[in-house]
């Protein structure tokens, strides 16, 4: 023993001891957490507040609270980064309230992007956004669908699927429909690009029943059962994630088919 004080820093989400170590560092991260709940009770705030209502709502239902507009730029930019170009056809996968849609309509050509999420609200948001910020001339398609779109997308193939901060909640049944899905519908040279959770990344979102650990490794082997390939890009860090947010540490990939 060195003489100093050892504690250790069980976590209930996740039912285990997630941090031992000195008394200092445990306690830099008890003082880290309490400040993140005191930043996310005074965003709280916002929602009585007329002008910002709004706003609020939207974040709050992909969270983390005050990172809006850092998040939208950041989705665009990764996936310009990754070859998404103005006439590339974009399948934007749980598309939420269209945090990243937004940008990604602006930046399409007319009738490129579309938005599939299975939750009818987010979707009803989203239509809203549009009217709202007057993008109806884009012709952006948004669907509810339970099957990734595959029932209500008729023929339509992409050039670029992008699923933000989605992949994790999925089971292993779930990442095989979806990779039988996207192995139909990714265009021969098309990329589809998403993240999961890594080693480093803040979990104290998830809620139980807890999602499976996912690797690259462990997802490459499920799509490999449909003809596709998985490569690991990096943290969604490297690819201009704001650094404040816990989820900097997800490990982006990139899915392509098996040539
Ligand atoms: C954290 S939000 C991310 C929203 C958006 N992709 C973004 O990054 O801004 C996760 C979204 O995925 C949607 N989602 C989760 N599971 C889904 C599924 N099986 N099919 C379609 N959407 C799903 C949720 O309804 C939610 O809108």
């Amino acid at each position: 023993m060195d003489g100093r004080i050892h504690v250790a820093e069980f976590d209930r989400t996740r039912g285990a001891i997630v941090h031992t170590g000195h008394c200092c560092g445990v306690l830099r991260m008890g003082v880290e957490r309490t400040l993140k709940q005191l930043r996310r009770t005074l965003y709280g705030l916002r929602a009585f507040v007329p002008g910002w209502r709004r706003r609020h709502k939207l974040e709050a239902m992909v969270g983390p609270l005050g990172f809006w507009d850092k998040l939208q730029s950041y989705q665009l930019r990764a996936a310009i980064g990754l070859g998404l170009s103005p006439g590339s056809s974009l399948l934007d996968l749980g598309c939420g309230p269209l945090q990243g849609g937004i940008a990604f309509i602006r930046y399409l050509e007319a009738g490129h992007y579309t938005g599939v999420d299975h939750n009818p609200e987010a979707i009803q948001i989203g239509q809203e956004e549009i009217s709202r910020l007057a993008l109806r001339e884009k012709k952006p398609r948004l669907f509810v669908s339970r099957s990734f779109g595959d029932e209500e997308l008729g023929p339509s193939c992409f050039d670029f699927i992008w699923i933000s901060q989605v992949l994790y909640y999925f089971d292993e049944p779930t990442m095989h429909r979806l990779s039988e899905m996207v192995r139909r519908r990714l265009a021969p040279d098309g990329v589809m690009v998403g993240d999961i959770l890594g080693p480093e990344s803040d979990r104290s979102f998830l809620r139980p029943p807890l999602p499976p650990v996912h690797t690259a490794e462990s997802l490459d082997l499920i799509a490999s059962e449909h003809g596709l390939r998985v490569a690991k890009l990096g943290t969604l860090a490297d690819w201009g994630y704001p650094r404040r947010v816990g989820l900097r540490n997800n490990i982006l990939l990139r899915v392509h088919h098996l040539k």
